[in-house]
This record gives structure tokens, C-alpha cells and sequence, in this order.
């Protein structure tokens, strides 16, 4: 079912191969994603961004995340995560439950 972040921290293994969560996350191939979701993309400190991501003008909420996990090329063209997306909703959804756990730094 969909915005369970117990399933959504299984979804986010395929996260941690670049991104770090949780106290004491580290800026990691990925940026940090502690307090992600309500945050203006591409302004976490001390992280070397894209240009196409720090001026996207995104700020990161449920729908625009959606959007950009499903497919982030199409959502951000330029940017340097190489993700694929995930093609499940429900992953989806589960996967920005699990984000909202973690607050910013
Ligand atoms: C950026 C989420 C998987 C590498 C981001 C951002 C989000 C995000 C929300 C934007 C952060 C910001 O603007 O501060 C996720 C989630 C993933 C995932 C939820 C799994 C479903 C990955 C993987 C990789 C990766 C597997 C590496 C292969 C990056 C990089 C950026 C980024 C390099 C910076 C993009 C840029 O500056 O253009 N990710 N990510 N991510 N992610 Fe991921």
C-alpha cells in the first residue's frame, strides 16, 4: 500500500549507493537527504550540484519529487544523477514516506 515507510526503506537501498539519510549522513556521490522533501533543490551545504539541478527552480515537495523519481532526466535534462527511476508508484510513494522521517541537519 502506498506511503509506507517501512517498505519505502527498502526502496531507498537503491538510494544508498550514492546517497547517505539519518544522523550523521555525509555528502556522498548524492547530496544528503535529511529534511529533502520541503527543500529548494540543490542548496544542501558543501555539495558540488549541477548547474541544471541548482537552477531548476524545484523546490523538493511529494509531487515534485514524484515527478522526478519516476524519471529524473526528464524532470531535471542535465542533471548528474544517474538513476534510472523507479517505475513503481507505490515505490514511489513509499519512498518519499520514508524520506519525510528525516527532518533537516
Ligand atoms: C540528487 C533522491 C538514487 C545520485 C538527488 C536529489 C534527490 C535524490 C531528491 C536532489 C537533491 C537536492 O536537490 O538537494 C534520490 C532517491 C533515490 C536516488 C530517492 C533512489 C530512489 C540515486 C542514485 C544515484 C544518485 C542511485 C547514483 C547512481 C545523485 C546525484 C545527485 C542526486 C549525483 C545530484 C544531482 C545534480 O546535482 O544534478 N537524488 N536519489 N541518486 N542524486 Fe539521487
Amino acid at each position: 500500500s502506498a506511503q509506507d515507510a517501512a517498505l519505502g526503506e527498502k526502496v531507498f537501498l537503491k538510494c544508498r549507493a550514492c546517497h547517505q539519510i539519518g544522523e550523521g549522513a555525509k555528502n556522498a556521490v548524492g547530496p544528503v537527504l535529511n529534511g529533502v522533501v520541503g527543500r529548494k533543490a540543490g542548496t544542501y551545504p558543501d555539495y558540488s550540484y549541477s548547474d541544471a539541478n541548482k537552477n531548476s527552480g524545484i523546490t523538493w515537495d511529494e509531487a515534485t519529487l514524484k515527478e522526478y523519481l519516476k524519471n529524473p532526466r526528464a524532470k531535471v535534462p542535465g542533471t548528474k544523477m544517474i538513476f534510472p527511476g523507479l517505475t513503481k508508484d507505490d515505490d514511489i510513494d513509499n519512498v518519499i514516506a520514508y524520506l519525510k522521517q528525516f527532518g533537516a541537519d
